[in-house]
């Protein structure tokens, strides 16, 4: 029997650069970029900013022993209604994720419930079996610790060596999250502010690439200073920031308000600025989701964890950023959708043909946070009453996946694994990925 081509039409889209444009979606990949034929449905977006749909390469979306914090269910649903259809789960989970075993059960528990595209990575631990992770399909390694965190204790020096020579032979990438912590009380934000100090992570980083002899692919996990960025070398190393860096800082909060309580933690306003002032040196901007439950978060400060939700306001507010002028559109495009996707070495989404079909369609209207709103099970946020744009349709893979607050879950999603491989179930399909490698914002914004 002939299978039945899915035809989606986006009519006249605005795409950066000034170029007005149907986009005709085939089977879930761009066709044609141009005047499209009548048939298929179609979705008129005069007026509407679309932008090729978010990867986010940093979420922890809990779920199984943690399942009061956020299911695989509420978190993708929130990524969905922020613009994001990918997500890559970070495996400080419980139990964590260091043998293949415990991957393939999280791979089918996420499975069976995500709304929204994802990958898994493999931790880091002096127990792992690095290469039983990598056999199961792990995405990529880390977040590392290299300092501990909520969830996450720290890892020794043999053990970092080691796994870098390991995944450096596959051509792996290990993400590192890095902070020293230093003694002293931990009683407000101030305190873990300067326990885990700018120092501590520069500190940090500078002995990770120094004990990274055999050349592994690093990303650095949520930077918090530009002092930090600016210690990075650029050759064979990323950097990420997340939007509570770059939008909040500890002085906006009560001094022992513990929603604030994030590591690495929210610096000052001043350095705040100045990590703002890097945007163009940021390749990856990134949530990392950490939906600690009200209850958990009521804690007193030394005792609450660490971590602040975050999947589902990321783009929106970076929409309103844009709209104040203060960063551009393909800017947001190539931070939280194609250079994540390079990363990861996944077909990002794009706007010309051969890309994937994901987009998310943003109105003009303003709306401040709201975390009534929401859809993470957190049912709080830090950026209450921010300004941001929410979209208000999502595509995932041609098919409309969000419209008008309702989910509609795709029977079709399918794990990331290394290099991507798996999304492609042919031979055509692998070659355009390769061709796809070389894509640069040019290619995808069809300039
Ligand atoms: O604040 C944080 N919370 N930072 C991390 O690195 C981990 C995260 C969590 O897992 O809750
Ligand atoms: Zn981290």
């Amino acid at each position: 029997m002939k299978k039945e081509n899915r035809v989606l039409i986006l009519r006249d889209v605005l795409i950066p650069g000034g170029r007005i444009a149907d986009i005709t979606i085939i089977n879930g990949r761009v066709s044609h970029t141009g005047s499209a034929g009548k048939e298929g449905f179609e979705i008129h977006c005069r007026g509407k900013m679309v932008l090729p749909a978010g990867v986010d390469m940093h979420v922890h979306m809990r779920d199984g022993a943690q399942k009061y914090k956020e299911t695989w269910e509420t978190g993708t649903k929130s990524a969905i209604a922020g613009g994001v259809t990918f997500v890559v789960d970070q495996p400080n989970s419980i139990p964590p994720l260091t043998t293949g075993e415990t991957f393939k059960t999280r791979l089918h528990l996420a499975q069976s419930s995500s709304y929204c595209r994802f990958a898994l990575n493999g931790a880091i631990t002096p127990q792992s079996d690095l290469e039983g992770l990598w056999k199961a399909g792990s995405c990529v390694f880390g977040e590392t610790f290299v300092g501990p965190s909520s969830y996450g204790e720290a890892v020794d020096s043999d053990t970092l060596s080691q796994a870098m020579s390991r995944i450096s032979e596959w051509n792996g990438l290990m993400t590192i999250h890095a902070e020293q912590v230093s003694s002293g009380k931990d009683e407000s934000l101030v305190d873990h502010n300067s326990i885990r100090s700018i120092a501590g992570e520069i500190a940090t980083i500078r002995d990770v690439i120094h004990k990274n002899k055999s050349q592994c692919r690093l990303h650095f996990c949520h930077l918090s200073s530009a002092a930090a960025i600016n210690t990075i070398p650029k050759d064979k190393v990323t950097i990420e920031v997340t939007p509570h860096h770059l939008f909040l800082s500890h002085e906006q909060f009560k001094a022992d308000d513990t929603h604030g309580k994030v590591n690495p933690p929210l610096r000052t306003e001043r350095e705040r600025k100045e990590l703002f002032s890097c945007w163009n040196k940021i390749d990856v901007i990134a949530s990392d989701h950490a939906p600690h439950s009200i209850q958990d978060k009521d804690k007193p400060f030394e005792e609450a964890p660490s971590g602040i939700p975050g999947v589902e306001t990321m783009i929106p507010l970076l929409m309103y950023c844009e709209r104040e002028k203060k960063i551009t559109i393909p800017e947001i495009i190539k931070k939280t959708s194609i250079n994540p996707s390079r990363i990861l070495g996944s077909l990002p989404p794009g706007y010309t043909p051969g890309s994937r079909a994901d987009f998310a369609l943003y109105p003009d209207e303003i709306t401040q946070v709201d975390p009534d709103e929401l859809h993470s099970n957190a049912k709080w946020s830090p950026f209450e009453g921010m300004n941001a744009i929410f979209p208000e349709c999502v595509i995932l893979d041609g098919n409309i996946v969000y419209q008008e607050n309702a989910f509609t879950k795709s029977e079709k999603i399918r794990p990331v694994t290394q290099g991507g491989y798996n999304e492609f179930q042919s031979e055509s399909d692998s070659s355009l990925w390769f061709a796809g490698r070389g894509y640069c914002l040019a290619d995808t914004i069809g300039k």
